[in-house]
């Protein structure tokens, strides 16, 4: 979800039967390298109610920093809330300037990823290899 410009919002919610497995974890994860590869991103951000610390530590395994707690004007929006968001935030590295090809120059070593806009590969790099990102 978009919060302004340069700006996602990344939330995520499970049934309590699938909690403490990683999943929520390996999902974020996924939409913040989506994030990481879109254009004009230059934040994401996950908010939660205080009274979710498990949504916190989400947000801390991913490398997110806590940034501000936030009085919401409406107050709690479900049972067991405070009304106190809880806001974290992840500035991803700036994309490479483009090389001589138009594309993104190598900023992980190594990285053989094909996809176009990756923006972490040379274009001499691409064709046909895996993505080494893990
Ligand atoms: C936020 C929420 C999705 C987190 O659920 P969760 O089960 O704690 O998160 P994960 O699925 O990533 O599981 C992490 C747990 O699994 C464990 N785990 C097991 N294998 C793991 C793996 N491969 N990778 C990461 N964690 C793993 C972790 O150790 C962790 O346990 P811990 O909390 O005891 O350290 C859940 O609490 C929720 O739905 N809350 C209500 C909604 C909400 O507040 N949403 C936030 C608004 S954005």
């Amino acid at each position: 979800m978009s919060i302004g410009p340069g700006g996602l919002d990344i939330g995520y919610w499970l049934h309590h039967a699938w909690m403490g497995k990683g999943l929520a974890t390996m999902a974020a994860a996924a939409l913040v390298e989506a994030g990481r590869r879109m254009s004009g991103v230059d934040r994401i951000e996950i908010h939660h109610d205080e009274a979710n610390p498990a949504s916190g530590a989400v947000a801390r395994r991913l490398g997110f920093t806590e940034v501000e707690r936030v009085q919401v004007s409406e107050g709690p929006t479900a049972p067991g809330e405070t009304g106190v968001d809880v806001i974290w935030r992840l500035q991803p590295a700036p994309r490479p300037a483009p090389d001589a090809a138009g594309e993104g120059g190598p900023v992980r070593p190594g990285c053989q990823c094909p996809e176009v806009h990756c923006g972490c590969h040379t274009s001499a790099e691409r064709p046909g290899r895996p993505c080494e990102h893990g």
